[in-house]
């Protein structure tokens, strides 16, 4: 039997609508902006597939773990992980489950609301007109500007943090509910469009290829832990986001399907973003390799070319900026229920401290496109860089595996079975052996393989 069979802070009205504020979660900047831009940065092809097999192996098995310790528990998860630990007589250290979450939380959203106050801003540049018919430099360079004033992106930032807190202030459940109905569909109709535009343009070969062609060669270690990090950040796991929803999931809901719904989704809306962007990108001779930067400048002079390309641009951008606001939300509710459980405080104020705080942090990440440009933390990351890197690329991971493991080991079997109405079905046993083992050891091998250099352990392998 579960704890409890209602959150506090309330609940889905139905299972599709957790589906949707799970996806509304998954689907964000990651996918948009994030993905083909590590693609470019990392050798396309056997990067996109790596992080293909990441999402299928250990991304959703571990969505699955999330949504049924959540749903088990009906807390924030430092507070799920508490009581389930006590309940079933665990190490009360599993608690830092949750409050590694509610630290990489933080930092994800300092910086989230740094690149969503980009996509803000080009909602008005296309609305204005700037970006009809210019050239591929001069949208290049246009943004570049931008990213030279901290005061305009500073601007921009504090925008979207308000935002932000205003929503989650006022309760998420009821007020997104209408607004993802609408704008999630319309992201697909665009970016449909805009793939159309890709597929038209002649650089689509080349873009296909770069995107799906195996060059093996360019994998090292460090390439594994950014397509892990990746498969962990787009689907919004191992910082407690989906647990925190999976508190919320009526108990009656099938979690198995929307699950996969919801991976499925996030995966199809990355490889269009990729499919939309890098025929672009070689159609006009830019660098698919050039950073952040690839979707301000690809998208505006793309739709700059189009007939009724500012109406167009001025709607990707705003649904763009939606779909950051939908995963921003998602980023802090566990920090958010945790205060309110906690302090039993109310969810305006909490809002609102932990709006101040992350834009704070966020700060620092607007400088690293400026005046801090030039200052790196380590080796040769900025402050921007390096709060991504650790982030993404170690704390989700780790967070990621401690879900698995718990979910394998910490849980009571028949709890576990009972939640996800898994008993006499053939997956089971199947997703027992890859949250157990698989996915951890992947997690675990990956890290060995970022430490210990990848050719040579691939040298040390041949030997054998
Ligand atoms: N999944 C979101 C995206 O792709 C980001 C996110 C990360 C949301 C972690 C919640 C938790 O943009």
């Amino acid at each position: 039997m579960a704890l409890s069979s209602e959150s506090r802070h309330g609940m889905w009205s139905s299972r599709w609508l957790f589906v949707l504020a799970a996806a509304g979660s998954a689907v964000g900047l990651g996918n948009i902006w994030k993905f083909p831009y590590i693609a470019g940065e990392n050798g396309g092809g056997a990067f996109v597939l790596v992080y293909l097999g990441c999402v299928a192996l250990v991304g959703l098995p571990i969505m699955l773990a999330e949504v049924v310790i959540g749903r088990e528990g009906r807390r924030s998860p430092i507070n799920t992980m508490r009581v389930l630990t006590q309940q079933h007589h665990r190490h009360p250290a599993w608690v830092i489950v949750g409050w590694l979450g509610v630290a990489a939380g933080f930092l994800i959203l300092s910086y989230y609301a740094v690149i969503a106050g980009w996509a803000l801003f080009y909602i008005l540049r296309m609305a204005s007109g700037a970006m009809t018919g210019v050239t591929a430099n001069v949208a290049n360079q246009a943004f570049n500007d931008f990213l030279a004033s901290p005061g305009q992106m500073l601007l921009w930032h504090t925008l979207f943090m308000m935002f932000t807190v205003y929503i989650i202030g006022r309760g998420v459940i009821k007020g997104l509910e209408t607004a993802i109905r609408w704008f999630m569909p319309l992201l697909f109709v665009l970016l449909i469009v805009l793939v159309g535009y890709g597929v038209n343009s002649s650089g689509f070969e080349r873009g296909l290829e770069f995107m799906f062609r195996l060059k093996w060669e360019s994998v090292t270690g460090e390439t594994l832990l950014i397509a892990m990090g990746q498969a962990f950040f787009t689907l919004s796991l191992g910082m407690g986001a989906i647990m925190a929803y999976g508190a919320y999931v009526p108990s009656t809901a099938s979690i198995t399907q929307s699950v996969i719904v919801i991976a499925v989704l996030d995966t199809l809306v990355a490889v269009a973003a990729g499919l939309a962007i890098f025929p672009i990108v070689f159609a006009n001779g830019l660098e698919p390799a050039q950073g952040p930067g690839l979707m301000f400048v690809t998208i505006p002079f793309a739709f700059g070319q189009l007939p009724m390309g500012a109406i167009f641009g001025t709607i990707f951008f705003l649904l763009v900026s939606f779909a950051a606001i939908t995963s921003a939300i998602s980023i802090s509710e566990p920090v958010l229920a945790y205060l309110v459980e906690q302090y039993n405080a109310k969810r305006k104020r909490v809002a609102i401290s932990v709006g101040v705080l992350a834009w704070i942090l966020g700060v620092g990440t607007v400088f690293s496109f400026n005046v801090w440009a030039d200052v790196h933390i380590v080796g040769q990351l900025t402050f921007f860089d390096f709060v991504d890197y650790v982030s993404q690329n170690i704390m989700l991971p780790i967070g990621g595996l401690l879900i698995a493991l718990f979910a394998a080991y910490g849980l009571p079997k028949t709890v576990i079975a009972a939640q996800l109405n898994a008993r006499g079905k053939a997956w089971w046993i199947g997703w027992r052996i890859v949250v157990g083992c698989i996915a951890p050891l992947a997690v675990l091998a990956v890290f060995v393989a970022t430490v210990v250099e990848f050719d040579t352990l691939m040298a040390w392998l041949n030997l054998q």
